[in-house]
């Protein structure tokens, strides 16, 4: 159903399937697909919007052949379907129901490599999405196997450590990631700016004894204070602290808080990493506040009811959401340093673009 409830200059009303939108007249105006207004192969603008005629209005509107038809008053003619003007008014609004967890709710969602195809692809990418990560079976166990997968979704991130890195035991180690001791949970990079969207993490050969992953998930968590202890939420999602990196080469940094909301005031990203942080210089009252509220977030992110452990085996790769869910290792033994997996980054709108186009053509 479109029908026309009332107009005037600025505005329109319209019954759109029994649901009342009132849209401004320049609005329409500027999501046209008039050749004037946007180019028809590119559907980009091709006029300044911020150079409309201020006295711009609506002369006409009708239905016609179930469409909306306006005629403005600088002598132009727009047509609009109703699909067209359904997808305007939803696509800023469009988010995936996540299913938050814990140990005991969680169904660890896995996939066979060998049986890969494009269905699974964009199943792999909505359980990413729901879940915030999932686990892949039977990847090829060769160095750069991780590509096998990341080929069909986009270009894996360069960082200053190159792309695709080793997590091995070494000497000198420059991250605590390199040795054999367990990794509390954190999430990955947050003193880069913006922050690698999606880890890959490849094994190629476990250690015989510990060398498990542990992963929470940070929205869960969030969502947990926000309902029982709203001031810890509040001063998480408000307290700017300081993530670093530095060496030789290399100085990353970012201002930022623990719990990230959107303009819709919903938990956008979570980020803890205790072997970066700097407390920043505040006083003593906030700095109380944050010490408290982070000391309860930790005790979240580390408690065993929260936690799922992973012991991956060669071929298994995980893909964590690296806004969202934490993930730690146990420490391990090995003796011969056999223990060898290997990681990529990939950055958020990459693999978010692919689960957008493959959704429009499923
Ligand atoms: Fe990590």
């Amino acid at each position: 159903m479109l029908e026309i409830l009332k107009y005037n200059n600025k505005s329109i009303s319209l019954n759109i399937n029994h649901q009342k939108y009132n849209l401004h007249a320049q609005w329409l105006y500027e999501i046209s697909k008039n050749t004037l207004i946007r180019d028809p192969y590119t559907n980009q603008l091709i006029i300044e919007v911020a150079e409309i005629n201020k006295n711009l209005f609506i002369k006409q509107a009708i239905i016609k052949n179930n469409a909306l038809l306006i005629y403005f008053n600088d002598n132009s003619e727009h047509i609009f379907s109703k699909k067209q003007i359904l997808n305007q008014l939803v696509k800023h609004n469009i988010k995936t129901e996540k299913k938050l967890w814990n140990k005991k709710t969680i169904n660890l969602p896995k996939f066979n490599f060998k049986k890969f195809n494009q269905q699974m692809l964009l199943e792999i990418l909505e359980a990413v999405e729901r879940f915030g990560f999932c686990l892949i079976k039977n990847m090829p166990v060769k160095k750069n196997g991780i590509n096998e997968l990341t080929n069909h979704i986009g270009p894996i991130k360069n960082t200053n450590w190159g792309g695709i890195a080793d997590v091995k035991s070494i000497k000198k180690a420059y991250d605590l990631t390199m040795t054999t001791r367990a990794l509390e949970n954190h999430t990955d990079n947050p003193y880069r700016f913006p922050t690698q969207g999606y880890i890959f993490l490849h094994c190629l050969e476990n250690s015989k004894f510990g060398g498990a992953n542990t992963i929470s998930d940070g929205f869960y968590i969030a969502e947990y204070l926000k309902k029982n202890f709203k001031d810890y939420f509040h001063t998480l999602t408000t307290f700017h602290t300081f993530f670093e990196y530095q060496d030789e080469n290399a100085c990353l940094q970012n201002n930022c808080t623990l719990i990230e909301l959107d303009n819709e005031k919903s938990v956008s990203q979570v980020r803890y990493n205790n072997r970066t942080e700097i407390m920043p210089f505040k006083n003593q009252k906030d700095l109380d506040k944050y010490i408290e509220a982070r000391r309860k977030f930790w005790s979240l992110i580390k408690s065993k009811t929260n936690n799922l452990e992973i012991k991956q085996q060669s071929g298994d790769m995980l893909i964590l959401d690296n806004y969202r869910v934490l993930h730690g290792r146990t420490g391990y033994k090995d003796t011969e340093n056999k223990r060898y997996f290997r990681q990529g980054y990939m950055d958020r709108d990459i693999l978010q673009s692919k689960l957008k186009t493959l959704r429009a053509n499923s």
